[in-house]
């Protein structure tokens, strides 16, 4: 197996740079439009065989390090008694949704048994390719957002208001949350993925004050639980520490607190510099262009990567990253030159040491 994106996760040398994208499968592939076409994304997601052939798609077209499992981070919900659906336009709904302390009746105990097409894929997968596979989930508050508001939003309202008004349901919330998030996964880790990655999208739309008190202690029981997980398995294969990425788009204001997190990785996005997230976290670092430059010219495209590449030579490892997800306007032929110019251009970067470097 290709083990560079690994090694880089642990913050050891690397050939060249890793890259790999999240949202590297999806609508802006045309192969992916063509199993689209004929099945919805939760049957997508709910096919082990067609979960395993979409996530092979970017490692085939593309040339990325990684794959990261084909499904999405709502998916547990359905282990938890809630139901999910995918409308086009409308985005992911859930429902019924959690507003009172009487709702969290809504919740069910988990069980991982009825999603278990998102194992079988893992167990496919790893059977299958060449690269790690990244396993993930959504952070609890990002979770419970969902939960709360019944699919997404702009203002989360209804998700500050139960916070506010009722913090104890809400605490109480966050930790099933907290809990299934666990177990889900540690299962991911069994069926055998290579890193996890905790996307915690919407951590960013809270105060430094309240993701201490919110959203940062369920994290640390998360980051924290993996690790002890570790500790307690003897098997072979296990023995080995998942690493875990953490993922909080637009969070500079909160970095003091995601220091003491405790993660093996940091993904970062475009809003900040990666030089200063190099100052301040020992951590390697993901990331970070913005995935709209990729709707602007090829040489602007690798003038900034190149930016990228010179300065996360400052950071403990660099896993090369877009900030967010692919855009649906991406094209393919620009995605598949910006690996190819990563790997060639970091190669060179660490091999001559270019003047300019650190
Ligand atoms: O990164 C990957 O390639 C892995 C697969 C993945 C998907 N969603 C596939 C998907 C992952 C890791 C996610 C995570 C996810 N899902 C997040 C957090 C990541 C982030 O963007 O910060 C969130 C907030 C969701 C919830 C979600 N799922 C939304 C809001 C939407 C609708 C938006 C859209 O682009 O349509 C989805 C649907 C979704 N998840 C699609 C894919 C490929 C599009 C499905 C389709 O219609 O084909």
């Amino acid at each position: 197996m290709n083990e560079t994106f690994l090694k880089a996760c642990r913050g050891d040398k690397t050939d060249y740079t890793p890259v790999w994208f999240m949202r590297q499968a999806g609508r802006y592939m045309p192969e992916y439009q063509k199993i689209r076409q004929k099945y919805d994304f939760l049957t997508m997601c709910k096919t082990p065989e067609l979960a395993a052939e979409v996530t092979m798609q970017p490692i085939k077209i593309l040339g990325v390090d990684a794959a990261i499992l084909f499904s999405d981070i709502l998916i547990l919900l359905e282990a938890m008694g809630l139901k999910i659906d995918f409308i086009d336009e409308k985005g992911p709904q859930v429902y019924p949704t959690v507003r009172t302390d009487r709702d969290l009746e809504n919740i069910k105990k988990l069980e991982l048994e009825s999603i278990n097409f998102v194992f079988k894929a893992i167990e496919i997968l790893i059977n299958e390719i060449d690269v790690p596979l990244i396993g993930f989930s959504a952070s609890p508050f990002t979770l419970a957002t969902y939960v709360i508001e019944g699919g997404s939003t702009k203002d989360f309202v209804n998700t500050k208001r139960l916070m506010f008004s009722e913090p104890e349901s809400f605490h109480k919330l966050m930790t099933m949350l907290t809990e299934a998030t666990l177990s889900y996964l540690i299962e991911q880790i069994k069926a055998g993925v290579h890193a996890v990655q905790i996307f915690d999208t919407w951590a960013g739309v809270l105060s430094p004050y309240d993701y201490e008190i919110f959203c940062k202690p369920y994290v640390k029981r998360l980051i924290n639980g993996i690790s002890i997980y570790h500790s307690t398995v003897t098997d072979q294969r296990a023995n080995k520490k998942v690493p875990v990425i953490y993922f909080a788009p637009n969070t500079a204001g909160l970095w003091l607190h995601l220091k003491e997190l405790g993660f093996d990785v940091l993904s970062i996005d475009w809003r900040v510099d990666i030089k200063e997230a190099a100052k301040l976290f020992n951590q390697p670092l993901q990331g970070n262009l913005d995935p709209l430059v990729l709707l602007g010219k090829e040489e602007e495209i690798l003038r900034r990567t190149e930016t990228i590449l010179i300065d996360g030579m400052n950071a403990r490892a660099h896993i090369f990253n877009l900030g967010h997800g692919v855009n649906i306007n991406t094209s393919v032929d620009k995605l598949k030159k910006l690996v190819d110019f990563v790997h060639e251009f970091s190669y060179k970067l660490r091999k001559f040491k270019l003047p300019d470097s650190q």
